[in-house]
């Protein structure tokens, strides 16, 4: 696979039988042209050596977190910088559930903690192990966090039982890593713009008209849009959210701001309204503190339909234009009608009644409204589990 080829891959090895395995994954690996370095946990030791695991990938082998060596050569805040992806084969049961707690006491838990790259994971375990509540819980926090499970397989294990957590085979492992990588080269050509947040319309030098949008969910279609190769742009109103890295993200109050920045950021291939542009602006927004006495000189006037005004656009029109819809009743009908007035292809509409989702919640439940009138229902689930969902829909459209 050409796309492995010069790719840095951080292979992390943790103590299980097949650990064995992962000899077999570093020589596909280097066949593909990939360089490979190694951490081994210290139970990895007792199954496999870092000598063979050196001779084979003509690579250093990390083992120990603050060994005088390693730190000074490469520490492992540089080890997690380094690498193209992570790849955790074989994933014990022991390192999943530390990293999905974020307890981080070995070279292996710091260095995927202190990552910013995607971080695959390759589980092998005994049946009842894999099957384990706790396991299964660790798991969803971790396909929550953007980790990638990969596998395992049903069969007969090394314990002699019989069932799921057998790890994947290292071609099948090496073959979706060159997947990856290829979906990420092809994207990588792609542009993508996310408007999020809310914006503030000033009525004077210290109050402004507002709303609850926390931006959570555009935050969270960036990052994964970020996550799968594209180029992305983040356009954000004021929240309490952390920045994501690489992102090129650029901060804006009102929404003439936004407007501004969304028409100097285009064209693009995909764009995605999730802001909760305000409606009004002040017309006769004042210099100084507005009297409460004088409240009803304010004047309002519409700000611009930034979407509409975008997917409108003759010329800068992107591929793909989805807008959300923010409803407390009619959902469908009003969701509908916004997908033809504002000449979206798609309308993600959300129903802001309910306080367990939308606004400020970690969860949302949205309906998907399609110009060729069909409609996708989607249930109730994390904000980054659903952007995760978004964009595997917009990667299959624009492809
Ligand atoms: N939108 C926008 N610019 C505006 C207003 C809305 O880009 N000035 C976008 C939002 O980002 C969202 C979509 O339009 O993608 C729908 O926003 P929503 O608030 O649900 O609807 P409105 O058009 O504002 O209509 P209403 O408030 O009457 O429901």
């Amino acid at each position: 696979m050409k796309n492995l080829n010069k790719k840095k891959i951080l292979l992390i090895i943790c103590g299980g039988i097949a650990a064995y395995k992962s000899l077999e994954i570093i020589r596909l690996l280097k066949k593909n042209g990939s360089i490979i370095k190694t951490i081994l946990t210290n139970n990895a030791k007792n199954f496999i050596t870092p000598l063979s695991v050196a001779s084979l990938s003509n690579e250093k082998v990390y083992t120990n977190l603050f060994s005088s060596d390693n730190e000074s050569e490469m520490d492992h805040i540089s080890l997690s910088r380094w690498a193209d992806l992570i790849l955790i084969a074989p994933a014990t049961a022991n390192t999943i559930s530390k990293i999905s707690y974020g307890l981080i006491d070995d070279l292996a838990s710091t260095v995927v903690f202190a990552s910013n790259k995607k971080v695959f994971i390759a589980p092998a375990m005994n049946v009842r192990m894999w099957e384990h509540k706790s396991n299964k819980e660790n798991l969803k926090k971790l396909i929550n966090f953007g980790y990638e499970i990969i596998g395992p397989e049903t069969g007969e294990m090394a314990c002699g039982e019989y069932g799921e957590g057998k790890m994947s085979e290292p071609k099948f492992i090496v073959n979706y890593l060159g997947k990856y990588l290829k979906k990420l080269e092809k994207n990588n050509k792609l542009k993508a713009l996310i408007t999020a947040g809310p914006t503030q319309e000033y009525i004077d030098p210290v109050r402004f008209i507002s709303n609850k949008s926390s931006g959570k969910q555009g935050y969270e279609i960036a990052r994964s849009l970020f996550e799968n190769g594209f180029d992305t742009t983040l356009i954000s109103g004021p929240v309490n959210l952390d920045t994501i890295k690489g992102i090129n993200l650029i901060k804006v109050r009102t929404a003439d701001e936004m407007l501004e920045a969304t028409l100097n950021n285009l064209p693009v291939d995909v764009a995605v309204f999730s802001a909760a542009v305000g409606d009004f602006k002040v017309k006769n927004k004042k210099k100084e503190k507005l009297k409460k006495n004088n409240i009803s000189e304010l004047l309002l006037e519409k700000n611009t339909d930034i979407l509409n005004l975008v997917s409108n656009h003759n010329l800068l029109r992107p591929k793909l234009v989805v807008g959300f819809a923010a409803e407390t009743h009619s959902i469908k009908n009003n969701s509908l009608k916004k997908l033809t007035e504002k000449n979206c292809d798609w309308i993600i509409a959300n129903d802001i009644s309910r306080n367990d989702i939308g606004f400020e919640s970690d969860f949302n439940k949205v309906s998907i409204f399609y110009k060729n009138n069909s409609e996708e229902n989607l249930p109730k689930m994390k904000k980054s589990t659903l952007a995760n969902k978004i964009v595997n829909r917009i990667i299959s459209k624009l492809n």
